[in-house]
């Protein structure tokens, strides 16, 4: 392990000085720095592996979902000490996030970048400093200096969006979209691959966007564009589509104080990206018509391409997690995105309860 001891003393001050902050847009460790070095990820010398996490921020759900899984990953009970930055959607503090974790000498660093470009001046300082990268999440467009990626096709997830809706759309017998989108935080990959996907479909279909704004991917994004929206676009939008849950909690908030009845028995067909339990509930009890999933759940694999770092194997370069769409009814039962035939899973009680976030 590198540096292990000035690792331990700077994380220390680190997390020390950072502790007056408060718990946001932050740094903390949640090893002990004296692992059993018997769990998962200890190296092969037995010594606890040092991660550095720079996420994103605590945007939404989805975000809390990711950071849990990390922190129970990347535990003292699995050799690990994890050093964790949260950037509070800020790309200079996620830059020095990483800095400091270069300082402090940590063997790994995992980078969700809040943004696809202006990375292979920081990913150069990793390198030069021989700490291996990986990305998680979100992908990063102008440099390729990292291990490996583990992460979702947000472009697919857009494309696969625009054909349910396609699909539903016909099985309902509704020949005009008049279409809202509330988007995800600009420059995020999430946000320009789900764009991208759903905006395909809708101009080959010859669907009408009225509007695509910047939501942020929080609750209280969602509901400020969604209530700017019923005011401007009132009796012209028929879908609204919420490129995360949180943003469809805010819309449906918004939609219900302007008196706009939505989801299966609504006049408007509402949906979202990510699919965590409660929006899952939401399409289950039909206030939402479908949500399209986004698995947070990276954490798992990096620790399988930490191991195979370890043992000196080359891991995967890009690695795509496993996602399912849910839809309240049985209208659709599958779609072809990319020349692949994917199943719409309809949301039963028992589909809620295996729900694994
Ligand atoms: O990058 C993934 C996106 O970021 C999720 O869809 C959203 O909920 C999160 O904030």
């Amino acid at each position: 392990m590198k540096k292990k001891w000035l690792a331990l003393t700077l994380s220390l001050a680190m997390t020390l000085s950072l502790a007056a902050c408060g718990s946001t847009g932050g740094t903390s460790t949640s090893g002990s720095g004296s692992g059993s070095g018997s769990g998962s990820g200890s190296g092969s010398d037995g010594d606890v592996i040092t991660v550095g996490f720079a996420q994103v921020g605590h945007e939404s759900d989805w975000r809390t979902a990711s950071t849990e899984s990390a922190k129970k990953v990347f535990s003292p009970e699995n050799g690990y000490e994890l050093l964790f930055s949260d950037a509070d959607n800020d790309s200079a503090v996620q830059l020095e996030a990483i800095r400091g974790f270069i300082q402090q000498g940590v063997d790994y660093i995992i980078v969700d970048p809040i943004v696809s470009t202006g990375w292979d001046s920081i990913l150069t300082e990793c390198e030069d400093a021989g700490i291996p990268v990986i990305v998680i999440d979100r992908t990063i467009d102008d440099s390729d200096k990292y291990v490996s990626w583990v992460g979702s096709d947000f472009k697919t997830e857009g494309l696969a969006c625009g054909e349910w809706l396609k699909a539903y759309a016909a099985a309902k017998g509704i020949t005009e979209i008049n279409a809202l989108v509330i988007e995800g935080s600009t420059g995020a990959s999430a946000t320009i691959g789900r764009t991208e996907g759903f905006k395909e479909v809708a101009d080959r279909e010859g669907w009408t966007i009225l509007d695509s704004q910047n939501g942020d991917f929080t609750e209280a994004g969602g509901q400020e564009v969604m209530e700017s929206y019923c005011q401007s676009y009132a009796g012209q939008f028929n879908v609204v589509i919420c490129q995360n849950d949180n943003e469809a909690y805010g819309a449906m908030t918004a939609m219900d104080a302007a008196g706009v009845s939505y989801g299966v028995d609504g006049d408007v067909i509402i949906v979202s990206f990510d699919s965590n339990e409660p929006a899952v509930e939401h399409v289950l009890n039909g206030n939402m018509n479908a949500t399209f999933e986004c698995n947070p759940m990276a954490a798992p694999t990096v620790d399988e391409v930490i191991k195979q770092l370890e043992a000196g194997e080359t891991p995967e370069k890009e690695i795509y997690m496993e996602e399912s769409w849910f839809a309240a009814e049985d209208l659709v039962t599958e779609i072809t995105v990319n020349g692949e035939t994917m199943p719409i899973t309809q949301v039963t009680q028992e589909v809620l309860d295996a729900r694994p976030y």
